[in-house]
């Protein structure tokens, strides 16, 4: 039985609140024209890249390049496998894809445990997956001590990643302090195509490194920027951690997400710094058991869940902590976004605690009439079903009028939907308070405890 907002303030327990319920503008939540698209669903995207190049495909074996040592010197019997050793020159401009290819290949089939290792100095690098399974069904390590440059032009691009791992399990992918980053070059052409939003055929938004199938991993001290598309991505994979990761990009690049997550499960993000032009991280259709803490975002538009709804099939997402964050000067604080219209499915078991929100626009957003292209259906209820969701112990500032805003769907309403502790200062004072607290469609238990904004 679900409840229009009338009879829903009957179930508010309302202590120090002091609210005034408005319907919103039809576009205070519609987000920025540089909102997310779909999240490029790498499951249903066209399959394996072929490289621009008149080479095999990544994987066949390649032989070392001609500037490799001779072959027959096997360059490293010690488990390390050095891409300079394989022809890699770190001047910057020389394409080094081949010999990444032969390093990977060589440590890959090693018949132990072996380390891929990039060396200090600036690399130019196509496309490129690092594919297993390797020996023994475990992955070489990888250390990454330089700086990877991406192409500038998208036309070298045939896929939507650059740096792609598949099929890997147990390893660690690492930098050192200050080096290891992966620079994506999007300020230079990228950014400049039509987005999404406005295009009909839109331009490719290429993921600075993608993990596909890789279970067991480690992924830390690296730094990405200036990501074409999305910084780093994570499909159908399972355990893993990351952390310490810088990610970085200007506020106004567009739909470049820090961390995009989707079907993948038991996933840890932590203790990093990401300041992007999209959603610091978020978390797409079958994300399952993903615990962010002690992250610090923004610029950006935020931590979310979604966009969900928009594809056939989604798997649910269930099981989401984020905790112990630091949000400052971003669009959105925390976000749970649907479509309009489109599939059904749910998202519960999420819990957003112990955040503190620096000069955030909207700290609290649930919004099911998700469209930033505002070419949707939006008469349509949303079908993604949100429930069990705690909100607790979230202070700071914010510089709109809306603190809160639950725009629910109609057909599937929101369930048990509770704020704790909520502590929020609008921070342009004696502007009139209507409007801080929106709510819209359908809630089926809504408690607010213990809470200002
Ligand atoms: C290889 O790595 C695994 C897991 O990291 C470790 O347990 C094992 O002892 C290592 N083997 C050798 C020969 O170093
Ligand atoms: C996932 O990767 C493992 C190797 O770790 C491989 O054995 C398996 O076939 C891969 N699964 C798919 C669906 O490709
Ligand atoms: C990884 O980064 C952390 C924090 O930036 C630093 O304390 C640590 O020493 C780094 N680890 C390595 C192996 O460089
Ligand atoms: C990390 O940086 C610190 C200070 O800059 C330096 O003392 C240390 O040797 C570095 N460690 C590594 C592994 O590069
Ligand atoms: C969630 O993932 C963590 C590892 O990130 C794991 O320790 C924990 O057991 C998982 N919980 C469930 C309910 O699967
Ligand atoms: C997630 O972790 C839990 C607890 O360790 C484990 O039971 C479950 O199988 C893991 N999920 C996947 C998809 O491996
Ligand atoms: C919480 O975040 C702070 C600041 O980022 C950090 O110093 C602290 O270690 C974090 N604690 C936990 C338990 O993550
Ligand atoms: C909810 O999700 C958390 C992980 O965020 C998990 O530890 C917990 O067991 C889940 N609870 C239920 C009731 O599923
Ligand atoms: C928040 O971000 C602003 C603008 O980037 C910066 O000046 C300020 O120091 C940040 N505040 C905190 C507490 O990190
Ligand atoms: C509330 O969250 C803040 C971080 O925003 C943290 O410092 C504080 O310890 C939390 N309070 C409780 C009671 O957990
Ligand atoms: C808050 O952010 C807005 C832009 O969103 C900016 O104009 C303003 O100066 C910021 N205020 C503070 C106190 O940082
Ligand atoms: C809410 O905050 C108060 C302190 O302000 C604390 O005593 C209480 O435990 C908190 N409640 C919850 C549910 O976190």
């Amino acid at each position: 039985m679900a409840f229009s907002f009338r009879n829903l303030l009957v179930f508010i327990a309302l202590f120090h609140v002091s609210i005034v319920v408005a319907a919103l503008p039809p576009c205070q939540t519609c987000g920025s024209p540089n909102e997310s698209p779909p999240a490029p669903e790498a499951g249903t995207s066209p399959p394996e890249p072929e490289a621009p190049y008149a080479s095999p495909p990544e994987l066949a074996p390649i032989p070392p390049p001609d500037l490799s040592p001779e072959p027959s010197e096997e360059p490293s019997d010690d488990g390390v496998f050095d891409v300079t050793e394989y022809g890699a020159v770190a001047d910057g401009v020389t394409e080094s894809r081949l010999a990444f290819s032969a390093a990977w290949k060589a440590a890959c089939d090693h018949p132990g445990n072996s380390t891929f290792y990039i060396p200090e100095g600036t690399f130019m690098l196509g496309p490129i997956t690092f594919h297993g399974p390797c020996y023994n069904d475990l992955s070489p390590n990888v250390e990454i001590k330089g700086t990877l440059l991406a192409p500038i032009r998208l036309t070298a691009f045939m896929s939507l990643h650059w740096i792609a791992f598949k099929n890997l399990k147990g390893f660690t992918v690492t930098g050192g302090n200050e080096t290891g980053k992966l620079d994506g070059q999007g300020e230079a052409e990228a950014w400049k195509q039509s987005s999404c939003e406005i295009a009909a055929r839109c331009k490719k938004l290429v993921t600075s490194m993608f993990f596909i199938n890789i279970s067991h991993a480690t992924i830390r001290n690296i730094t990405l920027l200036n990501s074409k598309g999305f910084h780093l991505g994570l499909h159908q994979s399972n355990d893993i951690n990351i952390y310490n990761v810088n990610i970085i990009a200007p506020e106004d690049s567009p739909n470049t997400d820090g961390i995009h997550v989707s079907k993948s499960s038991n996933i840890s993000i932590f203790s990093s710094t990401i300041g992007v032009g999209d959603d610091c991280v978020s978390m797409g259709a079958g994300s399952n058991n993903i615990s962010i803490y002690d992250v610090r975002c923004g610029p950006g538009h935020g931590i979310s869940v979604g966009s969900l709804g928009k594809y056939n099939n989604e798997k649910d997402v269930v099981g989401i902590s984020v905790r112990n964050c630091t949000i400052n000067s971003t669009e959105n604080g925390i976000r749970m976004k649907s479509w309009p219209g489109g599939r059904p499915s749910n998202a519960y078991n999420m819990t957003f605690e112990d955040i503190l929100m620096i000069n955030v626009s909207n700290p609290i957003v649930i919004d099911q009439e998700y469209c930033p292209s505002h070419r949707c259906k939006t008469t349509e209820p949303s079908l993604v079903k949100l429930k069990d969701i705690l909100i607790r112990n979230i202070s700071g500032t914010y510089n709109t009028k809306s603190a809160v805003t639950l725009l629910c769907s109609s057909d599937a309403p929101c369930e048990n939907i509770r704020l704790v502790n909520i502590s929020l200062n609008y921070l342009v004072p004696h502007t009139p308070r209507q409007g801080r607290f929106n709510i819209k469609g359908f809630l089926n238990g809504l408690q607010v405890i213990n809470s200002r904004f």
